[in-house]
């Protein structure tokens, strides 16, 4: 189209310089050829400058753009005729071509950002930002989790390092390393939960004991926080999945001394200097003497009552032997040591006075927010 037109001016300019003016007729050719093209940049760019100040959302907006700049726009259709416009003349109709596109763009882009300013505010109107923000309960750690960090901490302090074993578990570290005979009633059908493959359930977290003793060697000092599994029934102060601390110590000449000062500093460190403890003579096939602990627990609304919260005692030699037996390294004889096993549920009843041990495996948001 636009060819054409151009070449029909030179045709005109050429029979008017024949006619009329005394003009080279190249000359003014090339002046006719110019001032189209500047006519024409001004038009096309007026009309785009127009149009996009009308433009009223983003996809409009689009397709002015390449109704105008695009491959087939006007301002494209225009920047061809360049090919008609004398060679002297190209840079000047060249430069204002690009201003003329530079414009466009310009307006464009602005016309963009004020639309999109539009649509932002379009989505928050009538949004109150200083209203305060939907509050989310804030999660916390289980009672459970508090405690057992709290006597790992103190237990960690004391020198005793952190251990860990399975909790599926064989006969041998569950019973027969820790000096248990096949008859006793642990080892009972009815007391554990057994596998098909005679696997078991830890019943105790005494079997990280007969593990660390078979990997590492005297002197050991160590704590092992984890869970337990027994077939009970579960009452008030009995669960059939529950949570030990275990600890061992194993050097020589360690004391019933050692053991009651470590258990008691422990306990009170854990619940206060004024806190009372009882050790009680008892029987455990791994320990020899053996006790068991009691803490006074003064829960609300009830007369104060002692709870046990532990087992422990002296290692007994026949232990130290089991694992020489079974290492073949012979590293315990003439040690002597001592271990024991809390209950971390007991210990959180202590802590807050709870009454019964259920209310800690209910999941009760009510119950469980009073501890954060
Ligand atoms: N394992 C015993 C239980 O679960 C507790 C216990 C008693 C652990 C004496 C010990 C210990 O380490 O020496 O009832």
């Amino acid at each position: 189209m636009v060819k054409r037109r151009i070449f029909f001016v030179r045709e005109t300019a050429y029979c008017q310089s024949v006619s009329c003016i005394k003009l080279d007729k190249c000359a003014y050719a090339r002046i006719v050829s110019r001032e189209l093209m500047k006519n024409q940049i001004a038009s096309v760019q007026a009309e785009a400058l127009a149009r996009i100040a009308g433009i009223a959302d983003m996809k409009a907006l689009e397709d002015a753009r390449v109704g105008i700049l695009g491959k087939k726009g006007t301002l494209t259709q225009v920047q061809q005729g360049m090919r008609d416009v004398p060679k002297e003349d190209k840079p000047a109709v060249g430069a204002l071509l690009n201003e003329a596109r530079a414009t466009i763009t310009t307006a464009l882009e602005d016309r963009k950002a004020a639309l999109q300013q539009e649509i932002d505010a379009a989505a928050v109107a009538g949004v109150d930002f200083t209203m305060p923000g939907a509050t989310l309960p804030a999660g916390g750690l289980h009672p459970i989790s508090i405690v057992r960090d709290e006597a790992v901490r103190v237990l960690r302090r004391m020198g005793f390092t952190l251990a860990d074993g399975p909790e599926i578990e064989d006969e041998w570290h569950c019973f027969d390393a820790l000096n248990t005979p096949d008859d006793h009633p642990a080892r009972n059908e009815k007391d554990t939960f057994y596998f098909d493959s005679g696997k078991l359930l830890r019943t105790q977290t005494s079997t990280v004991q007969a593990r660390v003793m078979e990997k590492d060697c005297p002197p050991i000092r160590i704590i092992c926080p984890g869970s337990a599994f027994r077939r009970d029934a579960i009452d008030a102060t009995h669960l059939s999945a529950f949570n030990q601390i275990e600890g061992l110590y194993v050097a020589r000449e360690v004391s019933v001394g050692d053991l009651k000062g470590t258990l008691e500093y422990f306990l009170k460190a854990l619940f206060g200097e004024e806190t009372a403890v009882r050790f009680r003579p008892h029987f455990f096939p791994f320990t020899e003497p053996s006790f068991e602990i009691d803490v006074l627990l003064q829960a609300a609304g009830q007369a104060p009552r002692w709870i046990e919260i532990a087992g422990c005692g002296m290692v007994n030699p026949a232990v130290f032997e089991n694992i020489d037996k079974a290492t073949g390294k012979n590293l315990y004889a003439g040690c002597t040591g001592f271990a024991f096993g809390i209950g971390l549920e007991r210990l959180a009843m202590i802590r807050w006075g709870i009454r019964d041990i259920r209310l800690l495996i209910e999941n009760d948001a009510r119950f469980l927010a009073q501890f954060q």
